[in-house]
C-alpha cells in the first residue's frame, strides 16, 4: 500500500452547523471536498495517528462511498482501528453508545440528519469526541479553521473494503473491525427497561406502530420491538433503510410523517405509535387520538422516568434546549433538581451530562435523551414511553391529560419559513436585534411585551460562553416567542419561529394550539415584519 499525499485547495464554506456539516450531495461528492473536510477534522485533533475511530452513517446516497474514502484516509494517517458498522450503518445513537463501549477516541457519523437523501438531496458529516457526543464549539471552530488553510491530504491506493463481512481486515497497518450495528445498542437498551412488562403489555393485546421512514432505526425497531417484544411482524413499517428513504422526507412530525398520524387518530387506530428520523435520533411520540409535542413528550418522561429501572434512582437534572417550552421546568420544580437552559444544537448537553448535573435532555426538534449515550436518542424516547405506559397501564392521552392537570400546560409550537432568501433573513434577524432593547413595553395587539433579549449561553462547566443563540420575546402573563435562523438547512435560511404560552391546571386545557398562539403569532408577524419581509403569507411547516 502506498500513502499518497495529495496537494488541495481549500473549500469556501466547511463550516459545521448546528450539527456537522450539512451540503447538498453532489457538494460533498466534488473531488476533494471531503477528502479536505475529514483531513481538516483529523488536523483540528491533532492527528489520528495511534487512534480508534467509529465509523458509520445513515445510509442515505453516498454513505458506502463516503466511508471508503474516510477508511483510507484514516488509514494513511496513522488511525490504529476503525469500527464500522455493517453495510455502513449506525444510527447516531448506536454511534455513539460504540464510541462510549469501544472507549474509542472519536467517531465520524455520515448524516444530513432529518434532510431528503439522494443524489440531489442532502448529505453531512459530523465529528464525535471521546465521551460519544457531538464535538463541542472549540472544536468545530478548529475544524473550520483548518478547512480554511488545508493544502493537502493523506490517502492511500487500495482497494474498497468489504463492508459487509463481519469481523477484521487490515487496510494497510489500520484494522478494520465490521460490527453488528444492532448488537451493542440493544444490550443497552436492555439495562435500561423492564423489557418483560413492556412484552406482558404488548401480549395482552396493546398495540404500536413504529415508522421508521425508510432510514435508519429499521433494523433497530425491528430487532427490538418485534424479535425482542413481541410486537407482531408488520408493527415495524418502512423498516428497510433506502439510500433515498423512499424519497421521503425522514423526518418525524406531523408533516412528514402524516400517514402515521392519520392512522392514530382513526377510531381503530393503534395505541402507540412512534417515528424516528434519518440517522435515528429523533422520535416523534403519538397516542390513539394524540399527538405528544417533544416539549411535553420531555416533561412527562422527567415525571416518570423513575418508573423505569435505568431511572429508578430518579434523575439528576434536565436540560432542554432555550427554544424548546418550559414544561419540563415545571417538573424539576416539582422534583427539587436543577433545569438547564442551553442553545440549540445536542453538543451543548454533553458538558452537564458528564459532569453528572442532568440526567434527562431534550430539544423542541423531537430530540430527546439521556445519559446512557451523548446523543438524543429516537428508539430510547419509545422504549421509555413503552415501559412508563406498561406501569401506569394507562393510555397514552390518559398520562398527557393527567400531566397537565397537574402541572398546567405549555401551549407550544414552531412554525418555519423555509428557504428563504439569506440577505433578506439576515437583515431581518439584524434589524430585529437593534430593536430589541426598545421592545420592552410596548403592546402589539393584546400581547404587551415584557423583555426582549439575544440568548447568550454560560456553561456552567467549562465557563465558556456562546452568543448569539436566538432572540427571545417574553409577553406578560407568560407568553414567549422565539426566533432564530436554522443551522442546519442547505438552501437559502430557514427563519424558526417558537411560540408558546403556559396554561394553569385549572385553565382551558384542551384548546387546539394554533388557536391558543393565535395572538402572540400575529404579535410576532408584527414585530418582526416576517411576513412582510419575506413575501410569505404562512409558514411551510408548522409542528
Ligand atoms: C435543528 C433543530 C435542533 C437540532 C438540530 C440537529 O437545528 O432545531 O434542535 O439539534 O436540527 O438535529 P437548526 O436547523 O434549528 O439549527
Ligand atoms: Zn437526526
Amino acid at each position: 500500500m502506498t500513502i499518497l499525499s495529495q496537494n488541495c485547495t481549500p473549500f469556501e464554506g466547511q463550516k459545521p452547523g448546528t450539527s456537522g456539516l450539512r451540503k447538498k450531495t453532489r457538494v460533498f461528492m466534488q473531488p476533494g471536498y471531503l477528502e479536505c473536510f475529514v483531513q481538516s477534522i483529523f488536523n483540528a485533533i491533532d492527528g489520528v495517528a495511534g487512534k480508534t475511530l467509529v465509523i458509520g452513517g445513515d445510509g442515505r446516497f453516498f454513505n458506502a462511498e463516503a466511508i471508503q474514502i474516510i477508511l483510507r484516509m484514516a488509514s494513511a494517517n496513522g488511525a490504529a482501528r476503525a469500527i464500522v458498522g455493517q453495510s455502513g450503518l449506525l444510527s447516531t445513537p448506536a454511534a455513539s453508545n460504540l464510541i462510549r463501549q469501544r472507549q474509542a477516541d472519536g467517531g465520524l457519523i455520515l448524516s444530513a440528519s432529518h434532510n431528503p437523501g439522494g443524489i440531489d438531496a442532502d448529505f453531512g458529516l459530523k465529528y464525535n469526541i471521546s465521551n460519544g457526543g457531538p464535538a463541542p464549539e472549540s472544536i468545530t471552530d478548529r475544524i473550520f479553521s483548518e478547512t480554511a488553510s488545508i493544502t493537502q491530504y493523506k490517502t492511500c491506493d487500495t482497494s474498497d473494503i468489504d463492508l459487509e463481512t463481519l469481523g477484521d481486515t487490515l487496510l494497510g497497518d489500520m484494522t478494520v473491525e465490521i460490527v453488528d450495528p444492532v448488537a451493542d445498542y440493544a444490550e443497552l437498551m436492555q439495562t435500561l427497561f423492564d423489557f418483560d412488562a413492556i412484552r406482558a403489555m404488548i401480549a395482552g393485546g396493546m398495540t404500536l406502530r413504529f415508522d421508521a421512514m425508510h432510514a435508519v432505526t429499521g433494523p433497530y425497531a425491528t430487532a427490538l420491538l418485534e424479535d425482542q417484544l413481541g410486537a407482531p411482524k408488520g408493527s415495524v413499517l418502512n423498516g428497510v433503510p433506502l439510500p433515498d428513504f423512499g424519497k421521503g422526507h425522514p423526518d418525524p412530525n406531523p408533516i412528514w410523517a402524516k400517514p402515521l398520524v392519520d392512522m392514530v387518530m382513526a377510531t381503530d387506530g393503534p395505541d402507540f405509535a412512534a417515528a424516528s428520523d434519518g440517522d435515528g435520533d429523533r422520535n416523534m411520540i403519538l397516542g390513539k387520538g394524540v399527538y405528544v409535542t417533544p416539549s411535553d413528550s420531555l416533561a412527562v418522561l422527567a415525571a416518570n422516568a423513575h418508573l423505569a429501572p435505568g431511572y429508578a434512582n430518579g434523575i439528576a437534572g434536565v436540560a432542554r434546549s432555550m427554544p424548546t417550552s418550559a414544561a419540563c421546568d415545571r417538573v424539576a420544580d416539582a422534583l427539587g433538581v436543577d433545569c438547564f437552559e442551553t442553545p440549540t444544537g445536542w453538543k451543548f448537553f454533553g458538558n452537564l451530562l458528564d459532569a453528572g448535573r442532568v440526567t434527562l435532555c431534550g430539544e423542541e426538534s423531537a430530540g430527546t435523551g439521556s445519559d446512557h449515550v451523548r446523543e438524543k436518542d429516537g428508539l430510547w424516547a419509545v422504549l421509555l414511553w413503552l415501559n412508563i405506559l406498561a406501569v401506569r397501564k394507562m393510555s397514552v392521552r390518559e398520562i398527557l391529560l393527567d400531566h397537565w392537570s397537574t402541572y398546567g400546560r405549555n401551549y407550544y409550537s414552531r412554525h418555519d419559513y423555509e428557504a428563504v432568501d439569506s440577505d433578506i433573513a439576515r437583515l431581518l434577524m439584524e434589524d430585529l436585534t437593534a430593536r430589541l432593547p426598545e421592545l420592552s413595553g410596548q403592546t402589539f395587539g393584546s400581547c404587551k411585551i415584557r423583555q426582549a433579549d439575544q440568548f447568550s449561553y454560560h456553561d456552567p462547566v467549562d465557563g465558556s460562553v456562546s452568543h448569539n443563540q436566538g432572540l427571545r420575546i417574553t409577553f406578560e402573563g407568560g407568553g414567549r416567542a422565539v426566533l432564530r435562523l436554522s443551522g442546519t438547512g442547505t438552501e437559502g435560511a430557514t427563519i424558526r419561529v417558537y411560540l408558546e404560552r403556559y396554561e394553569r391546571p385549572e385553565g382551558d386545557l384542551d384548546v387546539e394550539p394554533q388557536t391558543a398562539l393565535q395572538d402572540i403569532a400575529t404579535a410576532v408577524d408584527r414585530i418582526s415584519e416576517l411576513r412582510l419581509r419575506t413575501g410569505r403569507t404562512a409558514p411551510d411547516v408548522m409542528t
